[in-house]
């Protein structure tokens, strides 16, 4: 099938379909899992019920009519394209952003690529010496990310569908209360919806990735833990109880210089992890938490949020040495 063909099938731009031919070429994809073992292997990735049952359903089975010749293409190079950054670390499309709603297979496909890519990042995590521990609490942000999908109507995925490949290629761990993904000489943090980011949590994970990083990828000196959020806004310092975990996380980093970030709209940002939606009008979002009234109040008196980066030395610095007080010196 031409690819002019199989980008007007799938009702996404041809740019979009040459991308992922031009990336992915005649490269290795990996085999999905056996459907038997598709259960207890999205159980282990942390899939609810619900969302196990579509993918289920949608399952590609060889002769399967929801599965047509333009969506096992895309399906085989996408696994591909994303097999071939093993390794890597930077954000990656795995694929066209596809009209979700034609049916389960149209739904879940990077789901299905997320399955065949699993076996090789094990693979992958096996070489480095990480404990299987770590790679399965890792891999199962899977689940976390699809029930947010389904409670956010299926608005979110666009971002998920690239974050994943994070995770398939080995660029990212969740280690405790934090994931940190690889890359220069900073360990960026990322902050996972899994309950309070209490300061005893966050420590306790720093003090992981300070042992893990050395341990599995030796070659890879990182000097600094590094963020960019909108939980580093200093703006929520004018509605924040000082004794917030927020606040408290902010006070471990130095702010560096403001930037606009490339293609993101921070206030839409901040209504996705705050609210799980993007276009609900302010007037009918809840105001439970302090929080929540006050990104509503900001919004709505003409203000901004704004996506900040910080950073912080991996090793705490110990201070200069000072010379013992004598007397009156
Ligand atoms: C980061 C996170 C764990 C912080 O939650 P926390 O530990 O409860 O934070 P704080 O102690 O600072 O909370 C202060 C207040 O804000 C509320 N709050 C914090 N995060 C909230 C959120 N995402 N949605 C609604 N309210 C929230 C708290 O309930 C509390 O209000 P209350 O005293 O009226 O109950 C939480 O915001 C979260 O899960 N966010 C989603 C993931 C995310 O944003 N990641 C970063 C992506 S760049």
């Amino acid at each position: 099938m031409q690819l002019e063909d199989i980008a007007a099938r799938l009702g996404v731009p041809f740019e979009d379909v040459e991308r992922v031919h031009r990336l992915a070429g005649d490269l290795p994809s990996a085999p999905l899992p056996a459907k038997a073992d598709a259960p207890a292997l999205l159980d282990r990735l942390a899939v609810r019920p619900d969302d196990a049952a579509e993918i289920m359903a949608g399952w590609p089975d060889p002769g399967s009519p929801l599965w047509t010749e333009e969506l096992r293409w895309l399906l085989d190079r996408s696994i591909a394209l994303v097999r071939a950054d093993l390794g890597g670390h930077g954000w990656l499309l795995p694929g066209p952003e596809l009209p979700r709603d034609r049916g389960p297979a149209w739904l879940h496909l990077y789901v299905y690529a997320y399955l065949a890519l699993t076996g090789v990042v094990l693979a992958y995590h096996r070489e480095r010496g990480i404990p299987e521990t770590v790679s399965w609490a890792t891999l199962a942000d899977l689940g976390r990310n699809l029930a947010i999908d389904r409670r956010m109507h299926r608005e979110g995925w666009p971002v998920m569908q690239a974050w994943l490949t994070l995770h398939a290629r080995g660029g990212l761990y969740e280690l405790g209360r934090l994931q940190y993904q690889r890359g220069g000489t900073a360990l960026d943090l990322h902050i996972p919806e899994s309950g309070p980011l209490t300061p005893d949590a966050v420590s306790a994970s720093l003090d992981r990735a300070r042992a893990f990083f050395p341990r599995h990828f030796p070659d890879e000196p990182y000097t600094a833990f590094a963020c960019g959020s909108w939980l580093l806004d200093p703006q929520l310092l004018e509605y924040l109880p000082e004794d917030s975990n927020i606040i408290a996380f902010q006070r471990r980093f130095a702010l560096e210089p403001y930037e606009e970030p490339e293609g993101l709209d921070a206030d839409v940002e901040v209504l996705r992890f705050v609210f799980r939606t993007l276009n609900t009008p302010l007037d009918r979002l809840p105001r439970d938490t302090v929080l929540q009234r006050a990104i509503v109040d900001h919004l709505r008196s003409g203000r901004h949020w704004y996506i900040r980066r910080g950073r912080f030395p991996v090793q705490p610095e110990s201070g200069p040495a000072r010379p013992p007080r004598t007397g009156r010196s």
